[in-house]
């Protein structure tokens, strides 16, 4: 196939767009990260407008345009749910349809105007936008797939076979049965966004006990023979509804009210979050088990929303008989941009299975383009020009020592997670560390973890897991005898999501991690986002400065310059 493909995801949450030519993803990013708008799920004209920039290429080098859902099929679903709805919703009901026909009708005219009349335009079924993002991006060639998220058009989980250049599936469960908006709706039933709050579900499930509503919740669900479940709807209103995702029965059901976002977290809002979470896993190992059994093959590719479920993603190893799993830096909406277009690419005599494991697909700024920003904000900052190997041995003392350190360099990660480009690192042997960096920088709620980078030739030694964790979406065990020594990084139950660095994925990172083995004994840094709560991770070195000016980080280290703030 020739030329370049556009691939967009866009109109629900994380919008992006990816640029593929000859099979390789040349570049990939999400608009929240040019607009600073969270999840934004506009039309991603900043990142579209970057890929041209940054590979001099305009609208008229643009062959095919690869959409990551069908809205004539998300459309039907929505036309039929909305029909569930009260007949006192009958006004919304063809409010919703409208909005949502409109929607997709400007799309497609937003796509014209910014490549040219004569591009094919293909409008990929949204499971297969995933299940080809995680496959084609894997370094496997044979690979059972399963893709598991709230809903695309009508399937919420798809299972799939990957062979070289081609996938087939295997079976779906539709709408509106869904493991993703089961979390959701438990989400917001206790008092968090849905789509933004589940992490934070995630990381309370450690604290409760599992059991106390287990016998309730089981009720919410029947298991089919297929490997499969279906949603008791009786509870649950996101069948129809774009507001509200659960009735006043569950709470009744449950024997506690919903939680509101300002109420106190409670011990049954951690033992419900602690159920939610086992029967996650539940229903999501049946899945995987049924995948195995259907098509068995040694490599389970994942993605989808519930790929970011790194609690039961540490698990698959351990319990189903796959002996590798991969899930790529970005298995929600965001990368089924490469997905579709690459299966565009696939589809149309495109044979070539490129390297695209490569997470760092966005925006690279230059040494001039710090030193510009440098100048700009010159009466608050010092800042010296180093040689990187200088560099390595200052960072290491310094996060050694207890100080935060902002870490900026290369391109922009391209999924949820900073890995080492848009980085915020500190000491993870430090008792106070969690506490400090949630206090002056994050400002998360308190019982959310920290993860941690190790270098991977070390990571046996302190984590119980034995493949590479690469983007940081697998939680496994800190083996027992060091958990007291990594309080920072070590979640109530013992676990932490890791990144292992190696050399090839890493190298300033697998040198800081070196020197910080020497300095202190520990292979091991604290790494969350660069950003402060609510922000987008920092794009461009202005706003990784200014980011620093305005929390309480000693130090931030771009490229080759290390800068520190003037006490005035
Ligand atoms: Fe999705």
């Amino acid at each position: 196939m020739q030329g370049y493909i556009l691939g967009i995801s866009c109109g629900y949450h994380d919008s992006a767009a990816a640029l593929i030519k000859d099979g390789k993803v040349l570049g990939a990013v999400e608009e929240e990260r040019f607009t600073g708008i969270k999840h934004d799920s506009s039309f991603p004209i900043n990142t579209i407008n970057w890929l041209y920039k940054e590979f001099k290429i305009s609208g008229k080098d643009i062959s095919s345009v690869a959409f990551y859902d069908n809205p004539k099929k998300k459309l039907d679903r929505i036309e039929k749910s909305v029909k569930r709805g009260p007949l006192t919703e009958l006004f919304n009901r063809g409010k919703i349809l409208k909005r949502n026909k409109e929607k997709y009708k400007l799309f497609e005219s937003q796509i014209y105007n910014i490549t040219n009349d004569n591009i094919q335009l293909y409008y990929c079924d949204h499971h297969l936008s995933h299940a080809a993002y995680s496959f084609y991006t894997s370094p496997y060639d044979k690979a059972s797939i399963l893709s598991v998220d709230g809903v695309g058009e009508w399937e919420t989980t798809t299972l799939w076979y990957g062979e070289g250049n081609k996938i087939s599936k295997l079976q779906q469960i539709d709408f509106p049965h869904s493991l993703g908006m089961l979390y959701s709706a438990f989400t917001a039933f206790l008092g968090f966004k849905p789509n933004e709050g589940e992490y934070k579900v995630m990381g309370l499930a450690p604290y409760g006990d599992p059991k106390k509503f287990l016998n309730k919740f089981r009720k919410l669900y029947t298991l089919t023979d297929d490997g499969g479940f279906e949603l008791n709807m009786e509870y649950f209103t996101y069948d129809w509804s774009d507001t509200h995702m659960f009735n006043e029965k569950l709470g009744k059901l449950l024997g506690i009210p919903n939680r509101l976002p300002e109420d106190n977290l409670n011990q049954p809002h951690k033992d419900l979050s602690a159920t939610l979470q086992h029967e996650y896993e539940f229903l999501f190992f049946r899945l995987v088990d049924r995948l195995f059994s259907l098509r068995a093959s040694n490599t389970l590719c994942l993605s989808g929303g519930c790929a970011y479920n790194g609690t039961a993603n540490g698990k698959i190893l351990e319990k189903s008989n796959f002996k590798n799993v991969w899930i790529p830096p970005a298995p929600s909406d965001a990368g089924s941009a490469i997905g579709a277009a690459l299966h565009v690419y696939f589809e149309n005599g495109g044979t070539q299975r490129q390297d695209n494991k490569s997470p760092y697909l966005g925006p690279y700024y230059s040494n001039e383009d710090v030193e510009k920003a440098l100048e700009e904000l010159e009466l608050d900052v010092w800042f010296e020009k180093k040689q990187h190997s200088e560099i390595i041995p200052i960072i290491s003392k310094e996060i050694t020592e207890g100080n935060v350190v902002g870490w900026f360099e290369g391109k922009m990660e391209f999924g949820s997670r900073a890995l080492g480009n848009r980085s915020i690192l500190a000491n993870p042997c430090d008792p106070q560390m969690k506490a400090r960096v949630n206090r002056v920088i994050k400002k998360r709620e308190g019982f959310r973890p920290f993860a941690p980078m190790v270098k991977a030739e070390e990571q046996t030694k302190f984590f119980d897991y034995k493949k590479d964790v690469p983007y940081m979406n697998q939680v496994v065990p800190v083996k027992e005898e060091w958990r007291d020594k990594l309080p920072a990084i070590t979640h109530i139950d013992g676990s932490a999501r890791i990144q292992s660095v190696t050399h090839q994925q890493h190298r300033r990172i697998h040198q800081l991690l070196s020197q910080l083995h020497k300095d202190n004994g520990f292979p091991i840094v604290l790494n969350t986002s660069f950003n402060l709560k609510d922000q987008t991770m920092v794009l461009d070195p202005k706003t990784a400065i200014e980011t620093f000016l305005d929390c309480e980080m000693d130090t931030l280290v771009i490229h080759n310059y290390i800068i520190k703030k003037k006490i005035l």
